[in-house]
């Protein structure tokens, strides 16, 4: 099948659906790959680098649109584009159905098949390497904090110099999503002091993991709207954030806006009189600007001074990061060509019985298969402590489900009877050996326990490098106490306990190396 990628024609955008990197992979699962001329221009893409890649340069777009099977794009289609299309053909990109009626008719008179990138269930694990959302949310929240820092006339860390104290920035981050976090960690990592709100409690941790810190609304209300997004909240929950809002917004000298609820306006969170009471010269990015905008003042697509604060309402931000923004959506739409095509025969195939397919299927041989049916969640896990009921179930025994008094107290007995046993029958040599056995299960559990469930990735590494005390016994068959005198050891326990040496070296260098790197990653 022939692949094509038209230039896009929104003035603005500077992305392209493919790069060549890109294109030698989609070749390689049997596809013919067709790029319009200029495509990659502002992406920094040239004709010849998709040349050099084997891809076909066509000189305009209605060539390349009457000769592909597939298109990708990163924007909707115009209408002049559906006209272009080949009747019978695929279309893969942003789509947002919900926005574009009128779009999903023309394309669905022309029998197409429209696979809406957009409209992935981002909550199957399965379907994260084709989240074009979140890559693009995550390149959006970097350039919004380099939109800031560009209009903002002070360092973002504090310094001090023999010309004076500067005090560092102060950014406070509303919507601590994908595009939020991604400005939390970005701004934290210039050096600013950053704090952040979200309606899901159960980003807290998230932004603290990043240098932020949450602040909370004094309001108990759950902000979770289902599939990771948040819902409209209520009256008194708003009132209490405004006033939570209004503090920090005297305080801040940058807001970053980025808060969505799903097919509704965003909501309005930085009033008029909010701007008016920031110091002059303070600035607030508004990421939300399509959606209408969290801030009353923002103009979508421009930046404005308002009270003397500017504010960005920048619509493209992904697009001001051109060659790494199409770099990453590429790789997504490579990821789902090969969903596609799994025989890697040049064929697109599209199962409607595969959740992540048929969840981004919008339109189907012409035929308007949005919205897909909800999918069958997981059950959820129990909710913690503070939220559950104080009636416990009686029959919740298994993991997790704290144990009743009774209960507990009938292990410790047959513990302390086994225990006992164990101490008046079992030889003196393996007594030793167990008491140390039962202290490295103490210590080993109180360890895990204790520390945050983020770390324990380099927990796990370094308890992995510690576990190389191997090396020990390795070492003690080699030159075993007594060698030398009487005889040397079997040479093929030597190579054996030479191999063990070679292999605990790496574990242990190696664990430590990576704890090192890991660890490295939650610093500032
Ligand atoms: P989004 O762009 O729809 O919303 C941005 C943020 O704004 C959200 O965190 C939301 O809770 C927050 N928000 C909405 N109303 C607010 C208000 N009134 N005040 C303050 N904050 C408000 O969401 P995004 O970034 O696309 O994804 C949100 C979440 O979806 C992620 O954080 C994650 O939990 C989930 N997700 C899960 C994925 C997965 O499981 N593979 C992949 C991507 C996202």
């Amino acid at each position: 099948m022939q692949i094509g990628v038209p230039a896009e024609t929104l003035a603005e955008e500077k992305r392209v659906a493919t790069v060549p990197d890109v294109v030698e992979k989609i070749i390689k699962l049997g596809f013919r790959v067709a790029i319009e001329s200029g495509a990659g221009d502002a992406a920094h893409f040239s004709d010849d680098a998709y040349r050099c890649a084997g891809a076909e340069v066509l000189p305009d777009a209605a060539t390349l649109w009457a000769r592909s099977d597939i298109v990708l794009k990163v924007r909707p289609p115009t209408s002049e584009e559906v006209a272009l299309m080949r009747d019978g053909g695929t279309l893969i990109g942003f789509v947002w159905p919900a926005q574009h009626p009128e779009l999903m008719q023309q394309l669905a008179a022309k029998k197409t098949t429209v696979l809406a990138i957009d409209c992935l269930p981002r909550t199957l694990s399965r379907a994260q390497k084709m989240d074009a959302l979140t890559s693009t949310a995550g390149v959006s929240g970097y350039r919004a904090v380099i939109e800031a820092a560009n209009a903002f006339g002070r360092f973002f860390n504090g310094q001090i110099t023999a010309a004076g104290k500067v005090p560092p920035a102060k950014v406070f981050i509303a919507g601590a999503g994908v595009a939020g976090l991604a400005a939390i960690g970005t701004a934290a990592n210039l050096g600013a002091i950053v704090r952040a709100n979200d309606t899901r409690a159960e980003v807290a941790d998230q932004v603290k993991s990043l240098g932020g810190e949450f602040v909370k609304v004094d309001y108990e209300e759950e902000g979770s709207g289902g599939g990771g997004y948040a819902k409209v909240m209520s009256e008194g929950f708003q009132a209490a954030q405004r006033k939570m809002y209004a503090e920090q917004a005297r305080d801040a000298d940058i807001i970053i806006t980025t808060a969505l609820i799903p097919g509704k306006p965003a909501p309005k969170l930085i009033t008029a009189e909010m701007v008016q009471s920031m110091k002059p010269g303070s600035v607030i990015v508004d990421m939300a600007g399509e959606q209408g905008g969290n801030c009353e003042l923002t103009v979508p697509g421009e930046a404005v001074v308002r009270h003397g604060v500017t504010i960005i309402g920048y619509t493209d931000l992904a697009s001001r990061l051109a060659r790494q923004s199409s770099t990453l959506y590429a790789t997504n739409l490579l990821r789902l060509l090969e969903e596609l095509c799994k025989a890697k025969d040049g064929v697109a195939l599209v199962n409607m019985d595969d959740d992540a397919i048929r969840g981004l299927t919008v339109i189907k041989e012409g035929e308007i298969t949005w919205p897909a049916p909800p999918l069958q969640q997981a059950p959820k896990p129990a909710p913690k402590a503070a939220a559950a009921p104080v009636a416990e179930k009686k029959s919740a025994h298994g993991a997790g489900a704290p144990m009743s008094g009774r209960a507990l107290g009938i292990v410790f007995a047959v513990l302390a009877v086994l225990f006992w046993a164990i101490g008046a029958y079992a030889p003196a040599a393996f007594l030793g050996h167990f008491t140390v056995f039962v202290l490295a299960c103490f210590i080993g559990y109180m360890v895990v326990w204790n520390v945050t469930p983020a770390l324990h990735t380099p927990l796990m590494s370094v308890t992995n490098a510690i576990s190389s005390i191997i090396a020990i016994g390795a070492l003690i068959q080699i030159a075993p106490p007594g060698a030398g005198t009487d005889g040397r050891p079997d040479t093929l326990i030597l190579w054996l306990a030479f191999a063990a040496l070679v292999l605990t070296g790496v574990n242990m260098f190696g664990g430590f190396a990576v704890t090192r790197r890991m660890l490295a990653m939650f610093r500032k």
